[in-house]
């Protein structure tokens, strides 16, 4: 099934993803792609482990949902969100029995290493969420990019690096067939951890049951009042990086909804935020529920944001909740 952002627990427990079979085993499988590897993988076993698979790609994330349930996998989950986003805010430390990423992108311009995913920082984190038995296994085509992860696993300090065939089902992948009608041989790592660093959890809210937690300001306008030259706005915080966009005016009535952008590391959202009159003549700042958001301390400083440049026209405060 696939899982949105909003749909998820931060962190995860697996008698929710995973209410028939929360004691077995669960695997990380970053940039499935089309989906072909796990079910290959798992063919004939008795208990078929758990699985979450993470994708940026919308199209993958369709094509992999079907083909798991095509093969009938009910205890595998797919969801359209960066790896580290996954690892950082949604898996408990020592929950994973395995990692599994085949022929991940390349990035293979000396300018672009910083994008590789298999970089010391991915292998501490990795080593965090596995459990002790626990393994990353990684399988490509690329022996320059094969030997920089080989180097960043040993770098990390938390990682042993064992050189062994790839398992027969990476050697299945739409990936790995295309690289093997070119002649070119897939290299496979197992990456077990030597220590499990303790990386905390990144804490993320999804948008809350109870209205008053949603982020919210309370606000008096200024009689007359107008955003049409609104322009855009960026704050920077420690952890956050939120741009107004652009305002927008109700047809209907004189209200306002902002797009903002709001960017903590690899989590990137659009969220909207309402500008609405109040019957007793005040005016409410809130998030929209529009999009599922999810409540991050981007989110609470892009609603803190819209507030922020209401006041600079002349609106003033009068309670806020961000
Ligand atoms: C070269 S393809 C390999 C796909 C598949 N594993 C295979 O072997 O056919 C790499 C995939 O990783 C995905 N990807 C790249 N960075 C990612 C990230 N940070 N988190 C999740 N998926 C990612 C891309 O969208 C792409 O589909």
């Amino acid at each position: 099934m696939i899982l949105r952002l909003q749909d998820l627990h931060f962190p995860e427990e697996a008698a929710r993803l995973f209410p028939d079979t929360p004691d077995r085993a669960l695997y990380l499988e970053i940039g499935f792609g089309d989906g072909r590897f796990w079910p290959a993988f798992v063919e004939g076993l008795p208990d078929v482990p758990n699985y979450l698979g993470v994708e940026l790609s919308g199209v993958s994330l369709l094509k992999a949902a079907r083909r798991l349930r095509a093969a009938g996998l009910r205890n595998a989950h797919v969801a359209k969100l960066p790896a580290t986003v996954m690892l950082e805010s949604v898996i408990a430390p020592g929950r994973l029995s395995g990692i599994i990423v085949n022929f991940p992108d390349p990035w293979p311009k000396a300018d672009h290493l910083d994008q590789r995913l298999l970089r010391a920082p991915f292998f501490r984190l990795a080593a965090s969420r596995l459990k002790p038995g626990g393994a990353v296994l990684f399988t490509t085509d690329h022996q320059e990019y094969f030997e920089f992860a080989c180097r960043e696993a040993e770098a990390s300090g938390v990682m042993e690096v064992r050189l062994e065939p790839p398992p027969a089902a990476a050697l299945a992948t739409k990936y790995a067939l295309k690289w093997r009608d070119l002649g070119i041989e897939a290299q496979h790592a197992r990456f077990v951890p030597t220590a499990h660093p303790a990386v905390p959890l990144h804490a993320v809210t999804p948008y809350p049951d109870q209205e008053a937690q949603v982020p919210h300001a309370i606000m008096t306008l200024p009689d007359p009042f107008d955003l049409s030259d609104f322009e855009r706005v960026t704050v920077r915080g420690e952890h956050h990086t939120v741009v107004l966009l652009d305002a927008y005016r109700s047809l209907r009535r004189d209200e306002y909804t902002v797009l903002a952008h709001v960017e903590e590391g690899e989590l990137i959202q659009e969220v909207l935020v309402n500008v609405t009159g109040r019957r007793d003549g005040s005016t409410l700042v809130r998030l929209a529920k529009f999009g599922g958001p999810v409540i991050t301390a981007g989110v609470k400083a892009a609603v803190g944001a819209v507030a922020d440049e209401l006041q600079r026209r002349g609106a003033v405060l009068t309670h806020h909740g961000y």
